[in-house]
């Protein structure tokens, strides 16, 4: 079923054509009608078998030894199985390789080896089973050498060591899974990275979100930021200062994560870096508003993603949409707490971005700091063409709508010339309340932002504890098309005059 969801959208895998037409906007809409699919089969009280499967002695019980091949009784001779159509999907429960789930052993090393057995199976099912906390160490699921289309059920809790020796010098990832064909996470398991021990340490150049800036309390003896966890007493720092990731996805084509939750990250969530295919949907994720960088989806480098149904609350970006991304489609999310939902920041470091097609849709945020952002550094080149924001429900959002392209997340940055260059920008039905400022856009002195257009924005100030200012625009170009509340006439109708043509080594 999920499969066919793909086949109805996929199959543009090129990177970053510009693509310049505007019929993009007409040919999306096919999954509105992916129904919700809740995981069905999680076996309760059976550890040994998926829910929905035969009973099937799994033949391996030496966990310290590299566990024997799975016992074939699919026929032989035909071809291998394809999916877990069949139902006769191979199991390996990682408690048969010798995985405790008492929440304190270390089960590490089971699930290396239950990893090791089944991705030596096509369409093969490990087994993380309900009613138990595995504590795992940074672990790799490495794949390239894998059959393709393993299921990692997962039912059961899995939490992070929080002893600074299990990470080394520090480590980018916790839970990696790479280059893999076709990697499904199902289950109503819990990932917990128990983060808060790092958040306390967050270092004093962690980045600080650049939007703070736009932020003044009405009562400067308030604090500017939310308080931030205390550092620890003597300055020093406990965990290395690199903060993994809690679940990342690399170098993978048809990924699927659906029914778990995240939550207390070290650092980001969920992220997807260089994958094609990715399917998201009805997940949980889940940290305080005050946890420095602890973003929720982080996607790069990744085409033909869907994302809905789903809830998300964090310290940082709810879903941040790196360069390299396009044909992204994501809607009926929650967000909040967090800092809204961004494309960026691009182009940093003199770097060259390329976002395109990318729609954002039947969003609900409340008391986030942003609403829908694109934010590019100075100096950057590429583009970002192809953005819809549609039906976006703000409620008490510091900042609904902002482009940003003077992002700096240190003290001072230089100013330049080049930009990354944004086009097609839309929004439509963004309404609510806000709390600082309803629209801010500020675009790049040489390389305006064009084609914006903006429809049924409907946005209405709550005066709480910040100053509150009006629209703002700068080198802003494109349509109204309706009134807006409150007016927007700062954006510039039409084209610019001398409309900049990109080079075309900035061109994607
Ligand atoms: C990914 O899924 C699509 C749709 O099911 C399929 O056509 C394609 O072959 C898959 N790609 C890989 C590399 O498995
Ligand atoms: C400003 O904030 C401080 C600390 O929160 C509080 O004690 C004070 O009463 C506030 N003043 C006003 C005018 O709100
Ligand atoms: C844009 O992305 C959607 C998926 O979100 C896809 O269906 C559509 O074909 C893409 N459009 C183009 C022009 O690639
Ligand atoms: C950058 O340009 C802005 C606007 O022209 C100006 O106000 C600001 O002082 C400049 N900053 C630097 C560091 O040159």
């Amino acid at each position: 079923m999920l499969l066919v969801a793909f086949l109805l959208w996929s199959s543009n895998f090129e990177a970053c054509n510009a693509r310049r037409g505007r019929h993009w906007r007409q040919r999306r809409g096919p999954s509105g009608s992916l129904a919700k699919k809740k995981g069905k089969n999680h076996g309760k009280g059976n550890y040994h078998h998926s829910g929905g499967s035969k009973p099937k002695s799994p033949p391996h019980k030496a966990p310290s030894l590299p566990p024997p091949k799975p016992k074939e009784d699919l026929p032989a001779p035909s071809p291998p199985p394809k999916g877990s159509n069949g139902g006769h999907s191979v199991t390996f429960n990682v408690l048969d390789f010798g995985a405790k789930g008492d929440g304190s052993s270390d089960d590490t090393q089971a699930f290396q080896a239950a990893w090791a057995a089944a991705c030596k199976v096509e369409a093969s099912k490990v087994i993380v089973p309900s009613a138990s906390i595995f504590l795992v160490g940074p672990i790799s699921f490495s794949g390239p050498y894998c059959q393709p289309n393993i299921v990692f059920q997962l039912d059961g809790t899995i939490i992070a060591p929080t002893n600074s020796k299990a990470w080394g010098g520090g480590l980018f990832q916790w839970l990696e899974f790479t280059k893999l064909r076709g990697i499904s996470i199902l289950g109503k398991g819990v990932i917990d990275g128990r983060g808060s021990v790092w958040w306390q340490d967050a270092p004093f150049d962690d980045p600080v979100d650049d939007e703070s800036k736009l932020i003044i309390p009405l009562n400067s003896t308030l604090e500017k930021h939310p308080p931030m966890p205390i550092r620890s007493q003597l300055g020093m720092r406990t965990m290395p200062s690199i903060k993994p990731t809690a679940l990342r996805f690399y170098g993978s084509v048809n990924v699927t994560v659906t029914g778990i939750t995240i939550q207390s990250s070290p650092q980001f969530h969920l992220k997807f870096d260089s994958c094609m295919g990715v399917l998201v949907h009805d997940i949980s994720i889940s940290s305080p508003g005050n946890s420095p960088n602890t973003d929720g989806i982080h996607l790069q480098n990744s085409k033909d993603v869907l994302i809905y149904s789903s809830t998300l609350a964090c310290g940082d970006d709810c879903i941040s949409i790196q360069t390299g991304c396009s044909n992204v489609y994501i809607h009926n999310i929650n967000c909040g707490p967090g800092h809204g939902i961004s494309i960026g920041s691009l182009g940093k470091d003199g770097t060259k971005a390329c976002v395109s097609n990318i729609t954002i849709r039947d969003v609900i945020m409340h008391n986030t700091m942003n609403g829908v952002r694109i934010k590019t550094w100075q100096g950057g080149s590429g583009s970002v063409q192809g953005v819809l924001f549609s039906n976006i429900q703000v409620s008490e959002v510091q900042l609904p709508i902002v482009i940003d392209q003077y992002y700096c997340d240190k003290r001072t940055c230089k100013n330049q010339s080049s930009a990354v260059a944004l086009s097609g920008i839309n929004y439509e039905r963004i309404r609510g309340t806000y709390t600082v400022k309803p629209v801010h856009f500020a675009c790049s002195d040489s390389l305006p932002c064009v084609d914006v257009t903006l429809t049924a924005i409907e946005l209405k100030p709550l005066q709480e504890q910040y100053h509150l200012y009006n629209p703002f625009c700068w080198q802003t170009f494109g349509e109204l098309r309706t009134p807006t509340v409150p007016p927007i006439d700062c954006v510039q109708i039409g084209k610019p005059p001398n409309n900049r043509v990109q080079s075309d080594y900035d061109l994607c």
